[in-house]
């Protein structure tokens, strides 16, 4: 676990449907001041910008754009990776006009035999790149990293054999394999997931004498807006389809991916992988994690706003089947394990379930039945879900899902 201690306590929470007891959901189709959204141009001029906003006062803080002076260098590129079949290249992007401020070390794989620009896989990984596949050309990351005694990672600091650690999660050759890229950074290149860890990390890097506001972005935001820069940078690679960028994310990870979805149209496909409270999962269902408990253990994640409704999430202005609603009409995936309670497989159903008639809106198919599908068994069209069997994790049939998926709405990548 990333905090040490908390492994054990989530087992006090509520995991009894005959607890979770009812609630209401704010309307997807009714603004605030009562007005009926009967169209997919009510949707985007009038609910999605207020909702939008809602989301960024009170939940997640407001994200600055794209920073004057932001440049790219190529670190490394070989065209011979994966024993000839892909190209890896290192690209760091910088996010001042100096080579010597913050920065992010972009890795990104792309298939060999491509006829043209590809589509590509995005996403923030935990461990470094360097953990994403064990290629030994890959850099080790030189930041922050949280402690893992199993993995030997100790002081805060990766090490060589850390090399691969994540790679079952990544399946890089799978996803080249099928036609894909991949690209990824390591989101403690964003900021360092601990409470105090914004102080090294891009919020007070790009502004000096951060002052936390209200309706601050947190580490989340942070994350999400760094996908966002990700994106920008693949939009200069010739070799990569940018129109056709599919971003992943898993758990807290998968929470900013969904932030960055919404607040970024260029992103094709939105996939949150397990992403729980604050993510895909309905805040006002009581089951498994709470807005308390995520604000008490991640203080640094949310804005200070979110805090307010720690022990009232009815009284929130929004929830979060309307943030999935804002990746309308874009296809998106949910998914779900059976294994991780803490994150409310069914809120996370009930909430992509939700958005159905905003994907209406559009002429485009949701998931149709309210009913809770069987494990494996994915459901939905432009939105789809799924129930994975076993623990908390991003396995090779969640990567199936999603390379099927992006084939059936990109068009087959080869
Ligand atoms: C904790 C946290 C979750 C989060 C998860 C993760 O369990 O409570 O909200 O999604 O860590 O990022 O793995």
């Amino acid at each position: 676990s990333f905090f040490p201690g908390l492994a054990q306590e989530p087992g006090k929470f509520n995991y009894d449907e005959s607890q979770v007891g009812t609630y209401t959901l704010p309307p997807l189709l009714q603004t605030t001041g009562g007005q009926k959204i009967t169209s997919a141009t009510q949707w985007n001029t009038t609910q999605r910008p207020a909702l939008l906003k809602l989301f960024a006062d009170n939940v997640y803080g407001r994200l600055p754009g794209k920073p004057a002076g932001m440049h790219y260098k190529v670190v490394s590129e070989d065209k011979q990776a994966l024993g000839g079949k892909a190209i890896l290249k290192q690209v760091t992007i910088y996010f001042t006009p100096a080579d010597t401020g913050a920065s992010m070390d972009v890795l990104l794989f792309l298939p060999k035999q491509a006829k043209g620009p590809v589509p590509v896989f995005a996403g923030l990984n935990f461990k470094g790149n360097h953990t994403v596949h064990p290629d030994p050309q890959i850099k080790v990351t030189s930041r922050w990293v949280a402690e893992d005694k199993n993995a030997g990672i100790t002081g805060n600091r990766a090490n060589e054999q850390t090399r691969g650690l994540q790679a079952s999660r990544w399946v890089v050759e799978e996803i080249i394999a099928r036609g894909y890229g991949l690209a990824t950074a390591y989101y403690g290149d964003l900021e360092p997931d601990y409470p105090e860890g914004y102080k090294t990390g891009i919020r007070t890097q790009l502004r000096k004498n951060l002052k936390i506001q209200p309706n601050e972005w947190g580490a989340i935001g942070a994350w999400a807006w760094g996908m966002s820069r990700m994106l920008d940078y693949l939009e200069t690679e010739p070799a990569v389809n940018a129109k056709k960028v599919a971003l992943q994310g898993h758990s807290r990870i998968g929470k900013a991916a969904l932030w960055a979805g919404v607040n970024d149209p260029r992103f094709a496909i939105i996939i949150s992988n397990e992403s729980g409270e604050g993510g895909a999962a309905l805040a006002r269902r009581w089951y498994g994690e709470t807005v308390a408990r995520l604000n008490e253990a991640f203080p640094h994640w949310f804005s200070p706003n979110y805090r307010k409704f720690d022990h009232n999430p009815n009284q929130m202005p929004v929830d979060q089947h309307q943030l999935l609603a804002l990746v309308a009409p874009r296809p998106l995936y949910v998914a779900s394990a059976q294994e991780d309670q803490w994150s409310d497989p069914k809120g996370e159903f009930l909430s992509a379930q939700a958005t159905a008639p905003v994907y209406a809106l559009f002429g485009k198919k949701g998931i149709d039945s309210s009913a809770m599908p069987g494990l494996n068994q994915p459901v939905g069209e432009t939105v789809r879900y799924h129930n994975r069997s076993g623990k908390h994790d991003v396995t090779l049939y969640d990567w199936q899902q999603y390379l099927s998926f992006a084939d059936k709405h990109f068009g087959q990548a080869q």
